[in-house]
């Protein structure tokens, strides 16, 4: 173990949906390959044994994590303690304190409801269980510009910016760190990466599933703060950043800030809120909620290389179809030589597209020629695709040994946080009214608006 390694992973909320979905099969997973040699220390309030605990994580594998294998539980089980509290007294930080033994430098995990960060971050520093220690946030990292900044003035006063670490596991996942490597590790498309070539670029996160369970914390963030300000924008950083320098470790980061500083606020002529029907029936959901599920909106990167490129992203629960995916597309070519092939191009055009979920895949869209008389085109596209396998690794196992390593890199700075709040900021403020739409559905027909000169939303292949 080095001298930088966290020697305890504390979990604050380890009985919620985070640590089910997500933390359990991300640490067994570390467990399976000998990654995982410190104790793990769950917090919550309820009231639960540390037998029934094991049997969450047992079920949580299960369901979530591919299956369980006996060795890599046995070593997460091992490493599990349970520690019951209320956030807001005192003993839980000192009984927490206790169940960390010898460890001196844990990392704090907060999976826990953001108004609660400050009130579990003064009690760790009272228990004195702050001091070399490391603390992971999930986001949305506050509830707008304002919040955010105080938030971090509170982290502050007890942690240096080297142990924050705010979460963002798109940053982690396969497919975005492929995006990332795609752009940079190939000659090819830099001359074309720019306003000369690229007509416009569209992002899609659909969800056919609706808020599982997730109704009180859904209430409290909205589709703008649970994936447009985190999950999107920094989708929208990797795609439009220059070229990161290699000769130092915060380069990309740097470039992902000054993309997101180079996009004005938001305003409401572009854009379209929506609500499922049947959300307000989902528990913890208030029975006149105006929380939007869906949301279309149309943004500019006011830059050299993007000028009057508009960017469109749309993303919402309760779909048609479960699919995140970015499509990239350029110009039609300046002269029409074939005229059917016009057509077939016409249709699909030249495009670069980046599948970022369920699967990780990148197409290139093109027209080729078909077979037989007359010089008629179809739409073809070379795909790369890649499946997942076993032994592909989830952004929270990837993101999880980061922090424990001290390595921020994937995650979220603070400028970037406020440069991305700052973005939809008006929005949030503007009270704009989510319209009704059918589960099952495309969103609001109001978001055709947005792209109709265009042709309209591209489906995800
Ligand atoms: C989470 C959101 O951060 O991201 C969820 O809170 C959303 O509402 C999820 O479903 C999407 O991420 P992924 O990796 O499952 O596509």
């Amino acid at each position: 173990m080095t001298p930088e390694h966290s020697d305890a992973l504390v979990f604050f909320g380890i009985t919620g949906d985070l640590a089910y979905k997500k933390i359990f099969p991300a640490l067994h997973a570390m467990a399976g390959r000998g990654m995982l040699d410190l104790p793990v220390v769950g917090v919550a309030s309820s009231a639960l044994s540390r037998d029934a605990l094991i049997a969450r994580a047992h079920a949580s594998i299960e369901e979530y994590g591919g299956g369980v294998d006996t060795a890599a539980f046995a070593a997460l089980s091992a490493a599990l303690r349970y520690v019951q509290g209320d956030y807001r007294t005192p003993a839980t930080y000192t009984a927490l304190k206790q169940a960390l033994g010898a460890a001196a430098r844990p990392l704090h995990y907060l999976a826990i409801p953001p108004s609660l960060f400050p009130t579990v971050i003064e009690g760790l520093t009272g228990a004195g269980c702050a001091g070399c220690a490391r603390v992971v946030l999930e986001k949305p990292f506050g509830r707008d510009l304002e919040s955010a900044r105080s938030l971090n003035a509170t982290l502050h006063k007890c942690f240096d910016e080297h142990s924050i670490f705010r979460i963002d596991h798109y940053l982690g996942k396969e497919a975005v760190q492929n995006l990332l490597y795609f752009r940079f590790a190939n000659a090819f498309l830099e001359p074309i990466w720019n306003r000369q070539y690229i007509a416009n670029v569209q992002i899609t996160l659909a969800e056919a599933f609706g808020v599982e369970g997730r109704g009180k914390f859904y209430e409290e963030a909205g589709v703008l703060r649970d994936v447009v300000q985190n999950h999107l924008l920094q989708v929208v950083g990797f795609l439009a950043m220059e070229p990161p320098s290699a000769s130092y470790a915060e380069a990309i980061r740097d470039e992902q800030a000054k993309v997101l500083r180079s996009i004005p606020p938001l305003s409401r002529e572009h854009l379209v809120l929506g609500q499922f029907e049947g959300y307000l029936v989902e528990d913890g959901v208030a029975k006149d909620s105006r929380v939007p599920t869906y949301a279309a909106l149309e943004l500019r990167v006011e830059s050299w290389r993007w000028a009057g490129v508009p960017f469109y992203i749309r993303a919402g629960k309760r779909l048609a179809t479960t699919a995140t995916e970015v499509r990239v597309q350029l110009k039609s070519p300046p002269a029409v030589v074939f005229h059917e092939a016009a057509t077939a191009m016409g249709e699909m055009g030249n495009y670069v597209r980046f599948r970022l979920g369920p699967e990780v895949e990148i197409g290139l869209g093109a027209s080729a020629k078909r077979p037989g008389d007359g010089m008629v085109g179809q739409p073809i596209e070379l795909t790369l695709a890649r499946h997942h396998t076993n032994d592909e690794m989830d952004a929270y196992e990837r993101l999880l040994g980061d922090a424990m390593e001290g390595d921020a890199t994937l995650f979220a700075r603070q400028d970037a946080v406020e440069a991305a709040w700052a973005i939809v900021d008006p929005l949030l403020k503007d009270g704009v009214e989510p319209l009704h739409y059918a589960p099952g559905s495309w969103g609001p027909a109001e978001a055709e608006r947005l792209t109709s000169a265009l042709g309209g939303w591209v489906m995800p292949a």
